[in-house]
């Protein structure tokens, strides 16, 4: 599939987790998967999950504030529990808390994601097949593998039929412009059924985008927590959690800073990727403060730099500049970032056409520039002025380079 427009030219993206995990505020699935809170009192959160204060057009007013252009929600975690009525297996919330969410963000302009965990630890039929190829040296968990001497294909087949089941549902009902799956390590793409699965969802939302966890039919790549130091080729995105935890935790207040996230989030556009910024709502649907207000932070500096964001192409290669940068989709403008108030006029190297104009994104104000050297196809240097402090945005300033032609660059090493 060609990639979505409207995904690359987004930019910003909001992923929720949110699930009974939060009531006690463990680790999402993980926790009973890796024995660090006991089954049974995993499960008791299912019970204690209010939702009460669920408020799904707070949750897209909010995310259009930060400046998001799409949303994804984990419709079902890998610990199998759906977040709406689903009429396939046993675990759901009891209620459908989707359908309110996806016209919240129709209503606010924003795409609409799902997360869905192709791994389900809690399903009957899951753990009755094990990944080809997996050493039997290596403990199984009793939650997602079986032994190969008590392999039991037909409980697969029953396992895939849920799982086709669900995916009807959610294709059907919510239309999602994007798919998020997970999970995916515990299978191999022949057992997932991949080709169908992708099919199915098409069959409803023929242009559906899929992150790289749909393996053969994923359309972008799925880098996580790590930003990427070379940005990945082809269409990418960032998911990385504000704190240090994907869903609600009590006690981890390790909120990034707000100048952080915008370092993230210049870097991650600037290498043309999107990012996927997590929150976790409590059991009630209430987005903590902490959050909240960084989401906003981030949304004040987009909205003052949203030239330099939307519908951008990713800038030049690290060498260029100190700092990321973003270029117009005409590639006639580059918006270089500045992260520090700069002392002295400062240099970009390798522009190979002429520069008309540089001013301070926002303020408008013009900066003197001027090439300095260059001999042969090697050119010089594009000094520019320091802006005045009063033109120096708080988190990152954006100077815009207008150029005569298309962005050129130079690569070379110089004449020896
Ligand atoms: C991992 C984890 C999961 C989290 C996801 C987000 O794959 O299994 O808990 O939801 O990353 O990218």
């Amino acid at each position: 599939m060609p990639m979505q427009p409207w995904f690359t030219d987004a930019k910003l993206g909001i992923f929720v987790h949110w699930g009974i995990y939060a009531v006690d505020g463990v680790q999402e699935s993980w926790s009973f998967y890796d024995d660090i809170v006991p089954h049974d009192q995993y499960m008791s959160q299912l019970d204690r999950f209010t939702a009460a204060r669920y408020d799904p057009r707070a949750w897209a007013r909010l995310f259009a504030r930060a400046g998001a252009r799409y949303a994804v929600l984990t419709s079902r975690h890998h610990d199998g529990v759906a977040l709406w009525d689903t009429a396939h297996g046993d675990l759901n919330v009891g209620r459908d808390l989707i359908t309110g969410y996806a016209d919240a963000l129709r209503e606010q302009g924003l795409k609409v994601g799902l997360y869905y965990s192709h791994s389900d630890w809690n399903h009957p039929d899951y753990a009755s097949t094990r990944k080809p190829g997996r050493p039997p040296e290596l403990e199984d968990n009793r939650y997602s593998e079986v032994a190969a001497e008590f392999e039991d294909l037909q409980a697969w087949e029953r396992f895939l039929a849920y799982r086709d089941g669900q995916i009807r549902e959610l294709a059907g009902r919510y239309r999602p412009d994007l798919m998020w799956f997970d999970g995916e390590w515990d299978r191999s793409e022949e057992q997932w059924r991949i080709r169908e699965l992708a099919a199915l969802i098409r069959s409803y939302v023929p242009d559906c985008v899929f992150n790289a966890r749909m393996l053969g039919e994923g359309d972008y790549a799925t880098p996580e927590q790590g930003a990427p130091v070379v940005p990945p080729e082809g269409p990418w995105e960032l998911c990385l959690t504000i704190n240090d935890s994907w869903g609600f935790q009590h006690h981890d207040h390790n909120h990034k800073s707000v100048d952080q996230l915008v370092r993230y989030f210049a870097e991650t556009i600037g290498g043309g990727g999107n990012l996927l910024l997590s929150v976790g709502p409590r059991e009630d649907g209430t987005i903590p403060e902490e959050q909240a207000e960084r989401l906003e932070g981030l949304g004040d500096w987009i909205t003052r730099h949203a030239e330099a964001v939307y519908g951008t192409v990713r800038g030049l290669p690290a060498g260029h500049h100190h700092g990321p940068s973003t270029l117009s989709p005409d590639r006639r403008t580059l918006y270089l970032t500045l992260y520090d108030a700069p002392r002295a006029p400062f240099g970009v190297r390798g522009l190979l056409g002429k520069v008309r104009r540089a001013t301070v994104l926002g303020s408008g104000t013009e900066l003197g520039h001027r090439v300095v050297g260059g001999l042969h196809e090697a050119p010089g240097v594009l000094w520019i002025d320091p802006p005045a402090a009063a033109d120096l945005d708080p988190h990152a300033t954006v100077i815009a380079v207008e150029l005569e032609g298309e962005l050129e660059l130079y690569r070379g090493s110089g004449r020896f």
